[in-house]
Parts: C-alpha cells; structure tokens; sequence
C-alpha cells in the first residue's frame, strides 16, 4: 500500500465551501491502495498500520489532486499559424472566418486526415500535457460536421481512452458552425444533427455532452435549443459556448436547459449569471482562448459573488487557443480576472471536474475518490502560481499510478 509522506501543503480541494476553500493540509501524509485513496492526513497522524508500507517522499513539496482540462477540441488535423500573424496585423477572428479561415478551414483538412492520424496527434498533445499535472481532459468533435467524420473524431477519443491513462469525456459539438454545404440551408443542417448524428453518436456511446456554440456567426438561441432537446431526447447533457464574442444569451439559455457548464463567457449579463447560479451551471474560463484572441479576459468576481462555480480550461484547438498549457490559464487567472491562486486551484480541479460530470469520481484528494494526483515543484499553490514555469509539475499519478515524472 503506497504512501506519500512528507508533504507540505496538501491541497485536497473538496467542494464545500468557498471557491477559495482549499480544505488543506500542512505536512501531510497519503496512503492509496491500488487506485483509490484511503487515507488523508497530518503525517503525525499516520496510522500505524500504514507506516514501512511502500513510502514515497513528497520532499516538503505541493500535492494537487491531477489537474482537470473540462475544455478542449483536441482532435483535428492542420494548424492555422497564418491566422495568428493576420490577427497581429489587425485582422478579427470573425473577419478571418468570414473570408475562408477559421473553423471551417479546420473542418476542411480534419475531414481529409485519417482516424491514425487524428490518434497519434491526440496522443502526442496528451503526453505533454500528464507532464504538466494534468490527469482528465474533456474533447469536443466538431471540426466534422458531417455524419462520418464527427463519427471518426468521436471514434479516435474512444481508442484513446484504451491506450492513454488520462480519463477522458467526450462531447459532440456538430452545432460548431454551420458548413459551408449548408450555408442556405440551416435548417437542413439542424435536421442532420438532431436526427441523424445525435442518435448515431448515442446509438454507439461515443459522448456524454452536446455542445452548442451560441453566437451571432454560429447558432441561434432557438436553434440552440433544438440541439439540446434532441441531445436531451438521446441522453447527452448540454454544455454551452456563450457570450464569447458578443452577449447573445448564451449564459440564460445554460440556466434554462440546466447546462453542465457555460464556457467563455467574457461578455456574459448579470440575468445570465443568475440563471447559471439557480441551475447550478459551472462557468468555464478560457483565459488562453481571451489571451490568443486579445479580449478583456473573464471578470470573474461577479460570478463568483453571484453564486457560479468558477472552472477554468484551456480551450485547447488551433484557432482561438493553440495552448494546452492548464497551468499558465490558472496563472492568467489570477494576473487578469482577479482570482487568487487558491481559486484557481479549486477552479482547475473539483469545479473543472464538475464541469465534466466526474465531480464523484475525481477532482479532490478524499478517501473513496480515484488516487490521480500530481506533486509540484513548490511550497504551496500562491508561490506555485505566481513563479510561473515552463513545468513546475515532478510528478503525475492516475489510479495510484505514476504515469509521468522520476519517482517521488
Ligand atoms: O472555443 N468558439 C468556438 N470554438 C472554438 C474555436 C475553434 C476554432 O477557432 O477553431 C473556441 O474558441
Ligand atoms: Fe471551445
């Protein structure tokens, strides 16, 4: 039976409380059996019956439980560089969109590429990303848009789940754009995702979630709306990307439908924030995503005063935010939406968890939950974050496994 002693600031980051509640504990000591966790404490406190079992040295450093990505698109083929320079010269997102780019620029290589390729690009991404702590990832299809490949993109996440450690959840995201196929004919479009894909997606258990993008250039609130009573009808929960670019009512059609999670956001209304608190939706900040495309990042205070559950997650995809990098968001965070770093903590964990329907299972270092958690190069989560690195993490474990890092 494992223990990991000599731990100077164990954040086990159970949900009650506050967002700022890290319930942790100083000079602590963990004990797990083969994959989940049995004991927590104060090493002082260590059961005899546990001490001479095998003893790893946590080296008075951080213990995190394993950091959790609740948003990404992580399977697609291409990158789109070009459009990072044309942003730099005063180009939008939208305007780069409208004359070709963007997502369907994606949609059109990603539906060429093929299943091994669409894998071995997942896995890579994944490999850096345990490095840095990370132990659970959500993936977002999306770049398809039509029955096959949405099919092949949702397909290349169930392989991953049997040759990656990292958990993962999968959510279809047919409502992206509308493709250019169908450019005169949105409702044709909507048919397709609502009575086709999504009973197609279900039929093969491919996802947990469907995912809608609500906004001027996407889908409709009524629109939006269709996708999640078929996906609803077929038992995928939703998930909303709202009030990204403009306030379109995103955050009030999450509270409405009774979304997982709301996610952008930085143009979200008071209305939107009390209908996401009395629905219980998590709010998901993409701080890469504001970064890459240069908008006031998420102002996060009135959510969290409004009573929303704050995650955060990288928005990983090759247009809005080419980064995985998890704990450089939580850094931003705490840089330009006025959160401290133990906030972001919770954010990155339990809430990101909750985001991505895991909250039960992962997401906090208790007796009873998965034993995935990571050790870090720092005395606790304020120094951690605020001496940024490229990896401050040493070591990351899943199941009571180490999966990346020198052993503790
Ligand atoms: O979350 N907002 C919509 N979708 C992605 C961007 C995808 C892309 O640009 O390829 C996002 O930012
Ligand atoms: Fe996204």
């Amino acid at each position: 039976m494992p223990v990991l002693r000599n731990i100077s600031f164990l954040a086990t980051c159970r949900e009650e409380g506050r967002q700022g509640d890290l319930h942790a504990v100083r000079n602590a000591a963990l004990v797990w059996d083969d994959s989940q966790i049995i004991w927590v404490g104060g090493e002082a406190d260590l059961p005899d019956h546990y001490k001479g079992s095998e003893e790893l040295d946590a080296r008075g450093r951080l213990v995190i439980p394993g950091l959790v990505d609740c948003h990404t698109h992580l399977a697609f083929a291409g990158w789109r560089a070009e459009e990072f320079v044309q942003r730099a010269l005063g180009k939008s997102y939208l305007e780069i969109a409208e004359s070709g780019g963007g997502i369907m620029h994606t949609v059109r290589l990603t539906r060429e590429a093929d299943s091994r390729t669409l894998l071995k690009h997942c896995q890579e991404v994944l490999d850096q990303t345990v490095e840095l702590g990370v132990t659970a990832v959500e993936c977002k299809s999306g770049y398809g848009l039509d029955l096959e490949t949405e099919l092949k993109i949702l397909s290349v996440y169930r392989d991953l789940k049997d040759c990656h450690p990292v958990r993962l959840a999968s959510t279809y995201l047919g409502a992206h754009v509308i493709p250019v196929e169908f450019e005169d004919n949105r409702s044709d479009y909507l048919d397709l995702v609502c009575r086709e894909v999504i009973p197609a997606v279900t039929r093969a258990n491919l996802a947990s979630f469907c995912d809608v993008f609500v906004e001027e250039a996407a889908f409709s609130l009524e629109e939006a709306r269709q996708v999640f009573a078929a996906g609803r009808e077929h038992g995928l929960r939703p998930k909303v990307h709202a009030d990204q670019l403009s306030s379109g009512g995103g955050a009030e059609l999450a509270g409405e439908v009774g979304a997982v999670s709301a996610d952008h956001l930085e143009h979200v209304s008071d209305a939107g924030i009390e209908q996401m608190a009395a629905a219980g939706t998590v709010a998901v900040a993409l701080p890469l995503a504001s970064l890459y495309l240069n908008q006031t990042p998420l102002q996060v205070r009135k959510l969290i005063d409004g009573g929303v559950r704050v995650a955060v997650a990288t928005d990983f995809n090759p247009g809005s935010s080419p980064s995985f990098h998890l704990p450089l968001g939580m850094t931003l965070l705490c840089v330009g939406s006025q959160m401290t770093p133990a906030e972001a903590l919770k954010a990155a964990t339990i809430y990101a968890a909750r985001a991505m329907g895991m909250e039960g299972m992962i997401g906090s270092i208790e007796e009873g939950k998965a034993a995935d958690f990571a050790i870090i190069d720092a005395p606790d989560p304020d120094h951690w974050l605020y001496y940024f690195r490229p990896n401050a993490c040493l070591g990351t474990f899943v199941g009571g496994r180490q999966i990346w890092g020198q052993g503790a």
